[in-house]
């Protein structure tokens, strides 16, 4: 498939927009700081909490955030599960299905996996592995990225 530029010029902090990409959904997310200091809460919880394991995560997003920039992070909507589509689950904070100190993140409907702000997998869920992190690109003004 062609690579696929993007806009991310305009996504407002907490927010974020699907494109496809290679017949997939992907994500881009504009992180406030404040879900990026909820990052470094729950690591213990985390299978992978490095991203070590090969195969979901590109050398430059092997960070704590996952990412190129800090603020915006880019990553494949699809559960390493059977493959469903998460749901965001930003607000954070106890609710049902989720652990206590929730600090935002995504949720798998079909088997109750979930996934923090990087895209990291929670520990003993059906889904194994992180959500994956494609290959991208800043243009040089920083306003648009290209995936693939
Ligand atoms: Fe996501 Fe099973 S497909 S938990």
């Amino acid at each position: 498939g062609a690579p696929v530029e993007v806009d991310v010029s305009n996504i407002a902090p907490g927010n974020m927009i699907t494109v496809e990409w290679r017949g997939k959904p992907v994500w881009i997310m504009h992180r406030t700081d404040a879900q990026l200091a909820g990052l470094k809460t729950h690591e213990n919880e985390l299978a992978d909490p490095q991203s070590d394991r090969p195969g979901f995560t590109p050398e430059f997003a092997k960070n704590e955030y996952r990412s190129r920039e800090p603020e915006l992070f880019v990553c494949v909507g699809i559960c390493t599960h059977l493959g469903c589509s998460p749901s965001p689950a930003f607000e954070p904070g106890p609710q049902p299905g989720l652990p206590s100190d929730w600090a935002g993140g995504f949720f798998c409907p079909c088997h109750g996996s979930y996934f923090d702000l990087a895209g990291r997998v929670y520990s003993n869920k059906p889904a194994p592995d992180n959500l994956e992190v494609p290959p991208y690109i800043f243009s040089a003004d920083g306003s648009h990225i290209t995936i693939g």
